[in-house]
């Protein structure tokens, strides 16, 4: 069974697991192409909270961006957090500190941070409008609440390959199965306003990968993660997909990135809130 969290009786896997093939995807993400929304509205004082920082290159990126503040990085498996350690510790960030935790139910008192932060990680867990309200809960009056998810089901690309289609099927299909929401980014300012955040600005912003080099790496990554992270696991133990059926879309991936009119956009919603 991949890494999972209990929440009161409601149990999610996190699809993608911490395999190294979806840490080096994760490890590309700066702040400026995954939090650019909310980068405009961080005071250099800031206390900030990064829930489900994963390997910890945007949570260190936001430190650099309050160095009179501090930033809490939050994720509720401890391995991935000895790498986000590692990222600031590299980049020389005194003012970062880790801790392991779930989102549904938080260890800090109300009113501890001015930004609470979470990138790609509601679409994971089991109760995104009872994670929002927790990240009300701990966010100070007047402090904002930032959260950005992509939406599995909007992506798009060219050319059409045989076999892409099925993949993005079969990960939304995984993904439900283990309690998320892969098509979270339309869903978020409807989540928000469920958790009774009232003041929303709610956005879309997206990755694309075009260059050679993009659609290598994209492609790459993902017909490893496709074949050998916990995503792998999930779909062929819960009788969703055989290894076979792995293989190929893994085969559909390297083709399209082997296209040199390869294109592909990842949407994604966003959403900032007064708190
Ligand atoms: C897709 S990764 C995103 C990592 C990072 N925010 C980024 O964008 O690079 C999602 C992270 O959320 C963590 N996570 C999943 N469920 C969680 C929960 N209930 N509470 C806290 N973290 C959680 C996972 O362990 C994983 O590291």
């Amino acid at each position: 069974m991949a890494e999972g969290e209990e929440t009161d009786g409601r149990t999610a896997v996190y699809t993608h697991g911490h395999h190294e093939a979806v840490l080096r995807s994760h490890t590309w993400r700066t702040a400026a192409n995954s939090a650019g929304y909310l980068l405009g509205r961080l005071k250099p004082d800031a206390r900030v909270l990064d829930i489900g920082c994963g390997p910890g290159t945007i949570t260190a990126d936001l430190a650099a961006l309050v160095p009179e503040g501090h930033v809490t990085a939050l994720d509720s498996a401890p391995g991935v957090l000895e790498r986000a350690r590692a990222a600031a510790a590299e980049r020389g960030l005194g003012n970062v500190t880790f801790e392991t935790g779930d989102v549904h139910a938080l260890a800090h008192p109300d009113d501890s941070f001015d930004v609470v932060h979470a990138h790609q990680v509601l679409q994971h867990v089991g109760d995104p409008v009872r994670a929002l309200r927790e990240m009300r809960r701990v966010c100070a009056p007047g402090g904002l609440v930032a959260a950005r998810d992509a939406d599995y089901g909007a992506m798009f690309w060219f050319p059409l390959v045989d076999g892409l289609a099925g993949w993005q099927e079969l990960y939304r299909r995984v993904a439900r199965a283990n309690g998320g929401e892969p098509d979270a980014g339309r869903r978020l300012h409807a989540w928000a306003r469920e958790a009774g955040l009232r003041d929303v600005t709610a956005s879309a912003g997206t990755w694309c990968f075009a260059t050679p080099e993009e659609r290598a790496w994209w492609s790459e990554s993902w017909a490893e993660r496709t074949l050998a992270s916990s995503f792998a696991t999930s779909a062929v133990e819960g009788g969703h997909a055989t290894r076979e059926h792995l293989r190929g879309a893994a085969e559909a991936w390297r083709e399209w990135g082997a296209r040199e009119d390869g294109w592909f956009a990842v949407p994604h919603g966003e959403i900032l809130c007064r708190a």
